[in-house]
């Protein structure tokens, strides 16, 4: 099987909470087995510079300084998928943001809870546009 030409890419993470719990594999899994292409793969220890313009369009929110802790606190695999339409596609495997409410099948629903810490801790990041998508491949895999 093969995409039409122009086929979209996206970002996705596999944040530390799930590179820690041996779940990296897993979603690299559901990726594929969705039919999506792996453009890039990388074990990665994110700096805060990278994650203050990551997650720019949350500036000034009460959860982004927890947030960018919990990003750097441990690896993240950065990963780059393509295939049509993969922005919504990531973003419809990986579920709700809170993975109490994320619907069971989904990765976050199936593989994420809440631990009562100040951060959501939610196993995967995936872009949220395709504009998005390309700013966020251009930081992380600048070579792309
Ligand atoms: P957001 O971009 O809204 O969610 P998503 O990852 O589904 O695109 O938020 C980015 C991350 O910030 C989210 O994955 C978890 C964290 N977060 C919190 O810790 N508290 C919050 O209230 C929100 C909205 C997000
Ligand atoms: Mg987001």
């Amino acid at each position: 099987m093969t995409d039409a030409p122009l086929a979209q890419r996206t970002l996705v993470l596999v944040k530390p909470d799930g590179v820690r719990r041996g779940l990296a594999g897993e979603v690299l899994r559901r990726i594929e087995a969705k039919g999506y292409t792996l453009a890039a793969v990388e074990l990665r220890h994110a700096d805060e510079a990278l994650l203050v313009e990551h997650y720019a369009e949350h500036a000034g929110k009460p959860f982004v300084g927890p947030l960018i802790a919990m990003m750097s606190s441990g690896p993240v695999l950065a990963i780059v998928a393509e295939g049509q339409r993969v922005v919504e596609g990531f973003r419809s495997l990986a579920g709700a943001t809170d993975p109490t409410l994320a619907a069971p099948g989904t990765i976050r629903g199936d593989l994420a809870r809440d631990w009562g810490r100040p951060v959501i801790e939610n196993l995967v990041h995936g872009s949220d546009s395709p504009t998005s998508a390309e700013r966020e491949i251009a930081l992380w895999f600048p070579a792309l």
